[in-house]
Protein backbone atom coordinates (compact mmCIF):
# COMPACT_ATOMS: atom_id res chain seq x y z
CA UNK A 1 0.00 0.00 0.00
CA UNK A 2 1.19 3.42 -0.77
CA UNK A 3 2.00 5.86 2.01
CA UNK A 4 0.02 8.60 1.02
CA UNK A 5 -3.12 5.26 0.50
CA UNK A 6 -2.31 4.49 4.02
CA UNK A 7 -2.29 7.94 5.28
CA UNK A 8 -5.63 8.53 3.82
CA UNK A 9 -7.04 5.29 5.24
CA UNK A 10 -5.75 6.25 8.58
CA UNK A 11 -7.28 10.06 8.53
CA UNK A 12 -10.72 8.38 7.45
CA UNK A 13 -10.78 5.78 10.13
CA UNK A 14 -9.89 8.78 12.60
CA UNK A 15 -12.87 10.69 11.60
CA UNK A 16 -14.85 8.19 11.78
CA UNK A 17 -13.59 7.56 15.10
CA UNK A 18 -14.32 10.91 16.36
CA UNK A 19 -17.87 10.50 14.86
CA UNK A 20 -18.77 7.79 16.91
CA UNK A 21 -18.97 9.73 19.78
CA UNK A 22 -21.80 10.61 18.27
CA UNK A 23 -23.08 7.49 17.99
CA UNK A 24 -22.24 4.33 15.87
CA UNK A 25 -25.20 4.90 13.12
CA UNK A 26 -24.01 8.66 12.53
CA UNK A 27 -20.50 7.50 11.95
CA UNK A 28 -21.04 4.73 9.57
CA UNK A 29 -23.87 6.65 7.58
CA UNK A 30 -20.92 9.20 7.07
CA UNK A 31 -18.47 6.54 6.05
CA UNK A 32 -20.82 5.16 3.27
CA UNK A 33 -21.84 8.51 1.94
CA UNK A 34 -18.21 8.68 1.65
CA UNK A 35 -17.48 5.83 0.11
CA UNK A 36 -20.43 6.47 -2.33
CA UNK A 37 -19.24 9.96 -3.19
CA UNK A 38 -15.64 8.66 -3.22
CA UNK A 39 -16.49 5.63 -6.06
CA UNK A 40 -18.39 5.23 -8.99
CA UNK A 41 -18.96 1.22 -8.74
CA UNK A 42 -20.29 -0.69 -5.77
CA UNK A 43 -17.48 -3.67 -5.73
CA UNK A 44 -15.29 -0.39 -5.32
CA UNK A 45 -16.76 1.16 -2.65
CA UNK A 46 -16.73 -2.05 -1.00
CA UNK A 47 -13.35 -2.86 -1.21
CA UNK A 48 -12.61 1.06 0.11
CA UNK A 49 -14.24 -0.61 2.77
CA UNK A 50 -12.49 -3.89 3.06
CA UNK A 51 -9.20 -1.63 3.33
CA UNK A 52 -10.32 0.11 6.13
CA UNK A 53 -10.41 -3.73 7.61
CA UNK A 54 -7.74 -4.58 6.52
CA UNK A 55 -5.66 -2.16 8.31
CA UNK A 56 -7.14 -2.47 11.64
CA UNK A 57 -8.55 -5.65 11.96
CA UNK A 58 -6.29 -8.24 9.08
CA UNK A 59 -8.05 -11.62 10.19
CA UNK A 60 -11.73 -10.33 9.50
CA UNK A 61 -10.60 -8.86 6.47
CA UNK A 62 -9.39 -12.15 5.28
CA UNK A 63 -12.04 -13.96 6.33
CA UNK A 64 -14.72 -11.89 4.46
CA UNK A 65 -12.59 -12.56 1.37
CA UNK A 66 -12.08 -16.01 2.34
CA UNK A 67 -15.97 -16.30 2.65
CA UNK A 68 -16.55 -14.90 -1.15
CA UNK A 69 -13.75 -17.24 -2.50
CA UNK A 70 -15.71 -20.48 -1.22
CA UNK A 71 -18.74 -19.00 -1.44
CA UNK A 72 -18.53 -18.28 -5.40
CA UNK A 73 -16.65 -22.09 -5.97
CA UNK A 74 -19.66 -23.78 -4.47
CA UNK A 75 -22.11 -21.46 -6.54
CA UNK A 76 -20.49 -22.61 -9.66
CA UNK A 77 -20.52 -26.30 -7.70
CA UNK A 78 -24.52 -25.95 -7.60
CA UNK A 79 -24.82 -24.38 -10.86
CA UNK A 80 -26.10 -20.95 -9.33
CA UNK A 81 -26.02 -17.74 -11.61
CA UNK A 82 -25.48 -14.21 -9.61
CA UNK A 83 -21.63 -15.09 -9.04
CA UNK A 84 -21.11 -10.93 -8.39
CA UNK A 85 -23.67 -10.73 -6.33
CA UNK A 86 -22.50 -13.64 -4.16
CA UNK A 87 -18.69 -12.56 -4.79
CA UNK A 88 -19.73 -8.78 -2.90
CA UNK A 89 -21.80 -10.75 -0.15
CA UNK A 90 -19.69 -12.24 1.01
CA UNK A 91 -17.03 -9.49 0.63
CA UNK A 92 -19.40 -7.59 2.49
CA UNK A 93 -20.84 -9.72 5.17
CA UNK A 94 -19.29 -8.74 7.75
CA UNK A 95 -18.16 -5.19 7.22
CA UNK A 96 -20.15 -3.39 9.94
CA UNK A 97 -17.44 -5.28 12.27
CA UNK A 98 -15.67 -1.85 11.12
CA UNK A 99 -17.64 -0.09 13.52
CA UNK A 100 -16.89 -2.56 16.70
CA UNK A 101 -12.68 -2.87 15.73
CA UNK A 102 -12.13 -3.68 19.53
CA UNK A 103 -14.28 -6.48 19.88
CA UNK A 104 -13.02 -7.73 16.44
CA UNK A 105 -9.91 -8.07 17.58
CA UNK A 106 -10.78 -9.54 21.33
CA UNK A 107 -8.22 -11.81 22.49
CA UNK A 108 -10.69 -14.29 23.81
CA UNK A 109 -14.38 -15.36 24.03
CA UNK A 110 -16.82 -12.43 23.63
CA UNK A 111 -19.05 -11.90 27.03
CA UNK A 112 -22.72 -11.99 26.52
CA UNK A 113 -22.80 -8.28 26.56
CA UNK A 114 -20.08 -7.95 23.77
CA UNK A 115 -21.70 -10.60 21.65
CA UNK A 116 -25.13 -8.78 22.19
CA UNK A 117 -23.27 -5.61 20.92
CA UNK A 118 -21.04 -8.03 17.76
CA UNK A 119 -24.51 -8.60 16.44
CA UNK A 120 -25.38 -5.39 15.85
CA UNK A 121 -22.65 -5.84 12.82
CA UNK A 122 -25.41 -6.65 10.68
CA UNK A 123 -27.47 -3.65 11.15
CA UNK A 124 -24.08 -1.51 10.29
CA UNK A 125 -23.16 -3.00 7.41
CA UNK A 126 -27.29 -3.01 5.77
CA UNK A 127 -26.93 0.57 6.46
CA UNK A 128 -23.28 0.65 4.95
CA UNK A 129 -25.05 -0.88 2.02
CA UNK A 130 -28.19 1.17 1.63
CA UNK A 131 -25.86 4.49 1.25
CA UNK A 132 -24.18 2.86 -1.87
CA UNK A 133 -27.82 2.20 -3.25
CA UNK A 134 -28.00 4.87 -6.27
CA UNK A 135 -24.93 3.05 -7.75
CA UNK A 136 -26.79 0.04 -8.93
CA UNK A 137 -30.00 -0.33 -6.67
CA UNK A 138 -30.63 -3.41 -8.35
CA UNK A 139 -27.71 -4.91 -6.85
CA UNK A 140 -27.60 -3.07 -3.56
CA UNK A 141 -31.27 -4.62 -2.92
CA UNK A 142 -30.19 -8.23 -3.82
CA UNK A 143 -27.18 -7.96 -1.22
CA UNK A 144 -29.06 -6.34 1.59
CA UNK A 145 -31.46 -9.31 1.10
CA UNK A 146 -28.40 -11.94 1.78
CA UNK A 147 -25.88 -9.85 3.59
CA UNK A 148 -28.96 -8.74 6.29
CA UNK A 149 -29.90 -12.41 6.98
CA UNK A 150 -26.67 -13.90 6.96
CA UNK A 151 -27.25 -14.45 11.15
CA UNK A 152 -30.68 -16.11 10.69
CA UNK A 153 -30.90 -19.97 11.65
CA UNK A 154 -32.94 -21.89 9.50
CA UNK A 155 -34.75 -23.38 13.29
CA UNK A 156 -35.85 -19.41 13.64
CA UNK A 157 -32.68 -18.80 16.51
CA UNK A 158 -30.95 -16.15 14.44
CA UNK A 159 -30.62 -13.14 14.27
CA UNK A 160 -31.49 -10.11 13.89
CA UNK A 161 -35.22 -11.20 12.81
CA UNK A 162 -35.39 -14.93 14.05
CA UNK A 163 -36.44 -15.40 10.22
CA UNK A 164 -36.61 -19.12 8.96
CA UNK A 165 -37.14 -21.96 6.74
CA UNK A 166 -37.51 -20.27 3.04
CA UNK A 167 -38.02 -16.80 4.82
CA UNK A 168 -34.94 -16.82 4.73
CA UNK A 169 -33.29 -16.30 0.79
CA UNK A 170 -31.84 -19.15 -0.67
CA UNK A 171 -28.45 -17.26 -1.33
CA UNK A 172 -28.46 -16.25 2.88
CA UNK A 173 -28.99 -19.77 3.83
CA UNK A 174 -25.82 -20.32 1.62
CA UNK A 175 -23.73 -17.99 2.88
CA UNK A 176 -24.61 -18.64 6.51
CA UNK A 177 -22.98 -22.55 6.04
CA UNK A 178 -20.06 -21.08 4.28
CA UNK A 179 -19.39 -18.19 6.74
CA UNK A 180 -19.86 -20.55 9.62
CA UNK A 181 -17.50 -23.21 7.66
CA UNK A 182 -14.95 -20.50 7.21
CA UNK A 183 -14.69 -19.35 10.56
CA UNK A 184 -14.48 -23.08 12.56
CA UNK A 185 -11.81 -23.50 10.03
CA UNK A 186 -9.74 -20.44 10.49
CA UNK A 187 -7.14 -20.20 13.84
CA UNK A 188 -9.21 -17.79 16.67
CA UNK A 189 -7.40 -15.94 19.02
CA UNK A 190 -9.03 -18.71 21.74
CA UNK A 191 -8.46 -21.73 19.74
CA UNK A 192 -6.87 -23.59 17.17
CA UNK A 193 -8.11 -23.78 13.58
CA UNK A 194 -10.31 -27.14 13.40
CA UNK A 195 -9.70 -29.66 10.35
CA UNK A 196 -12.15 -30.35 7.60
CA UNK A 197 -13.37 -33.12 8.90
CA UNK A 198 -14.19 -31.36 12.15
CA UNK A 199 -15.35 -28.48 11.28
CA UNK A 200 -18.01 -30.93 9.21
CA UNK A 201 -18.78 -32.80 12.30
CA UNK A 202 -19.72 -30.17 14.07
CA UNK A 203 -22.00 -28.49 11.55
CA UNK A 204 -23.55 -32.08 11.07
CA UNK A 205 -24.28 -32.05 14.77
CA UNK A 206 -26.02 -28.66 14.75
CA UNK A 207 -28.19 -30.00 11.52
CA UNK A 208 -29.16 -32.85 13.79
CA UNK A 209 -30.10 -31.36 16.80
CA UNK A 210 -31.43 -27.65 15.99
CA UNK A 211 -31.44 -27.48 12.09
CA UNK A 212 -29.79 -24.09 12.26
CA UNK A 213 -28.79 -24.71 8.67
CA UNK A 214 -30.49 -25.24 5.68
CA UNK A 215 -30.41 -29.40 5.68
CA UNK A 216 -30.66 -29.81 1.66
CA UNK A 217 -27.90 -26.79 1.18
CA UNK A 218 -26.05 -28.50 4.05
CA UNK A 219 -25.74 -31.77 2.48
CA UNK A 220 -25.05 -30.25 -1.21
CA UNK A 221 -22.16 -28.28 1.10
CA UNK A 222 -20.73 -31.42 2.20
CA UNK A 223 -20.62 -33.13 -0.65
CA UNK A 224 -18.96 -30.79 -2.39
CA UNK A 225 -16.03 -30.48 0.49
CA UNK A 226 -15.67 -34.29 0.47
CA UNK A 227 -15.13 -33.67 -3.76
CA UNK A 228 -12.37 -32.36 -2.66
CA UNK A 229 -13.55 -28.56 -3.36
CA UNK A 230 -11.35 -25.86 -1.34
FE1 LIG B 1 -21.29 -11.92 10.54
FE1 LIG C 1 -18.44 -13.91 8.89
Amino acid sequence: MRFSEGLRLRTIYGIFKILQNFGNYTAIKALGLYAHWQYQDVESAIEFLLSLLRLYSEHTEQHSRRVAEILTSFAEYQNWKEMEVLKLAGLSHDIGKIAMIGLANKNGELTERERDEMKKHVAYGVVLLRCLASLNEDLIGKLIEIVGDHHEYFDGSGYPNCKSGKNISEYARALTIVDHYAALTEKRAYRGALDLESAIEEMNTHSETSRRFDPKILEQFLNYKRAGNK
